[in-house]
């Protein structure tokens, strides 16, 4: 059955965005890059053109010429295999490794001894890796998770946070050919259980704890709690690094240091197939149950290094500093595989933004001279609080890029971020992507012009589009559904054991193309302005959370019947969650004891990501006949809009 996904309506989907959009698109703002900037940037504008062109006549011809830039032990005998659509092949039969070349290849040039990483520790120690540090550092890894038995295809969940230990068990994972499955260190243990159940994960790797916000993270603790059941797992290994006690009583438990000890600093890294899968990372969806995203060795490889050097302009001398966590794809993408790939030097932070003073992060850019900054506009909303004094205390004048990635980037944030970070030097470089995607899609390159708040459009070698629920293009200047209408190197391959799911998800509701679950809008001049999801997921401060996900947690609560969330505007996170409440019958605390309550739980369930507004109680919820949450009646008259079509509403 085909199922037509749900026409955009204006009053369900982001009304507030359209109106911002529309304001925007009329106001015509141009941003200009400067002259040198284009002259030497890595793709000028005329190459630039050819590369559009080319990416849409002779697609597999633009991909084939980017792979050819990485190391392979064997050239693939095709491009793209469509033959199984939707799960496309890329470079088949190709065989190559992404730690490869991210780590060995360059250990053989002048980049040996070139600083990979500059870590900076919440306390402002300083720790710098060399390639070949690193190269060292992940082979030792590599061999212990041999000898623990781990295999090709094993997968290994990592639950560390932004610290050198997750590049290199990232990478050492790659080298021998095991599945990293990456667990955001601010995920809660039963999230983390569920994780490494789904992937039947055979090592947990972790640290005793970790600081942020001048605390010290228990993380240990948290994975004790977890490992009370997850029945795969056989040796959990321990990295100290904030020196706190620990129980390491169970069998399991191992010193991360002390499987270090004598371990060869040799490991010969395994040739994988092009499509032999790399990692899965979970993220959520619209029902209860996380997808477990996979990727692969080959396409991946290719599209994250073709996009960094191209969109960042990547050069030897540059230092970039990509702000998120390496527990979300961007951190994957772009603060490990990419800049190491492309042979850069990559700053790792492991703290709090605003600690101590909401000065940190422009402290770090002048200590280090970093060249390009890549973050979230809630991070801009967040420091730009503060006032503009706390930038300008700093030399900032080595940056020559900037980097927005997350949720669309109000104008006000651009232009603050354009003016008192860039000193007006620095175009922004808006990246619309996803965790599906691998890869940046929709953005500019720094030669183009540039509009606050659109993300600029899709990048050679990608077809986006924005069409209606029949999956016909709409007019220029109206909303509608954003899809990728041909596959691209660095796409998700699967949802882990669910393949079903996957082509429900992102291939079944409008045929033939990849449903980004986006809303988009294009200008008279092709540009594309990002409105947020369609789906019911929230984005809380940069973060995908399903309102189901939410929802589950609420109702596994003894006091809660039933529970419906929805997303309301936050000026710094951009959104937060709302909720209301059916409790069951004979609950009767005060009401301030039941709030603390159900927040605790949400948070011992899902972790501290999940921020709440507001919790109401209700007698009843607006429900379709068949027994489906009306959300957008609910989001309706919290926000004062109108509630639309309300013909399947039951009660
Ligand atoms: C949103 C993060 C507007 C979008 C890389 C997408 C954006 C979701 C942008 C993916 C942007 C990301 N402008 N919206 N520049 N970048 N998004 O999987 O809704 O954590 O679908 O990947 O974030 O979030 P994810």
């Amino acid at each position: 059955m085909e199922v037509v996904a749900k026409e955009p309506n204006k009053e369900e989907v982001h009304p507030e965005r359209e109106e911002t959009t529309e304001a925007l698109m009329n106001e015509k703002r141009l941003f200009r890059p400067l002259p040198e900037l284009v002259v030497n940037a890595n793709i000028n504008p005329n190459d630039y053109e050819n590369a559009v062109r080319k990416g849409k006549t002779d697609l597999e011809g633009f991909w084939e010429e980017a792979a050819m830039e990485l190391d392979w032990f064997r050239k693939w005998d095709k491009v793209l295999d469509r033959s199984d659509a939707p799960f496309y092949k890329w470079f088949v039969n190709g065989k190559t490794n992404i730690a490869y070349n991210a780590l060995d290849r360059h250990v053989k040039t002048h980049r040996k001894n070139k600083v990979a990483i500059i870590f900076e520790s919440e306390a402002g120690q300083r720790t710098r890796m060399t390639y070949y540090d690193l190269y060292r550092a992940s082979n030792m890894v590599a061999n212990a998770l041999t000898s623990l038995g781990v295999r090709k295809g094993d997968r290994v969940a990592i639950y560390l946070p932004n610290i050198p230990h997750i590049a290199i068990c990232m990478l050492a994972c790659a080298k021998l050919g095991a599945v990293h499955s990456v667990v955001y260190a601010g995920f809660s243990a039963i999230a983390l259980r569920d994780r490494v159940n789904d992937a039947q994960a055979k090592v947990i790797i972790t640290v005793d704890g970790f600081h942020r916000n001048g605390k010290v993270i228990k993380l240990k603790e948290v994975v004790d709690e977890a490992m009370l059941d997850c029945p795969t797992v056989e040796t959990v290994i321990v990295a100290k690094w904030a020196d706190i006690p620990v129980d390491m009583s169970d069998g399991r438990y191992v010193w991360y240091e002390d499987l270090m000890e004598g371990e060869s600093k040799s490991f010969e890294t395994v040739s994988m197939d092009a499509e032999d899968p790399l990692f899965i990372l979970y993220t959520s969806g619209t029902t209860g149950k996380p997808k477990g995203i996979l990727h692969t060795h080959g396409g991946y490889q290719v599209g994250i290094n073709r996009t960094l050097k191209w969109v960042f302009d990547i050069k030897e001398t540059d230092i970039f500093w990509c702000s998120a966590d390496p527990g979300w794809i961007t951190g994957h993408s772009y603060i490990v595989y990419g800049p190491l790939i492309a042979g850069t030097t990559t700053v790792m932070y492991e703290g709090h933004p605003l600690y101590p003073t909401p000065d940190r992060m422009w402290q770090i850019i002048a200590k280090y001279g970093v060249t390009i900054l890549y973050t979230a506009p809630t991070t801009i909303r967040m420091l730009m609080r503060f006032g503009a004094h706390y930038p300008k205390k700093y030399d900032l004048s080595t940056l020559r890029l900037l980097g927005s990635v997350g949720e669309p980037i109000n104008p006000e944030a651009w232009i603050w971020y354009y003016e008192n970070v860039g000193n007006h030097n620095c175009p922004i470089m808006d990246t619309w992507w996803q965790t599906e995607t691998g890869m940046f899609m929709i953005t500019p390159v720094p030669s183009n012009v540039l509009k606050p708040g659109s993300a600029y459009k899709p990048f050679p070698g990608v077809q986006a589009d924005v069409v209606d629920a029949k999956g016909n293009p709409v007019p220029t200047g109206k909303g509608g559904f954003l899809v990728i209408k041909e596959p691209w190197p660095a796409m998700a391959r699967n949802i882990y054991k669910e393949p079903e799911r996957y082509k429900e998800v992102y291939w079944s509701k409008m045929p033939g193309v990849y449903l980004t679950g986006d809303m988009a809008t294009k200008d008279e001049d092709g540009y594309f302005w990002l409105q947020g999801r369609s789906d019911d997921v929230l984005n809380i401060a940069g973060h995908r959370i399903g309102t189901a996900e939410i929802e589950s947690a609420l109702v596994s609560h003894k006091w809660v019947a039933e529970a419906a969330c929805i997303g309301v505007p936050d000026k710094i996170r951009g959104e937060i969650a709302k909720i209301f409440v059916i409790l069951k019958e004979g609950v009767e605390e005060d009401e301030d004891i039941l709030v603390n309550e159900l927040k605790a739980h949400i948070r011992k369930k899902m972790g501290p990501l999940v921020i709440v507004k507001s919790i109401s109680f209700q007698d009843k919820l607006p429900k379709t006949r068949s027994g489906k949450i009306m959300r957008r009646v609910l989001k309706a008259e919290e926000l004062g809009l109108k509630v639309g079509d309300l013909s399947t509403l039951d009660n």
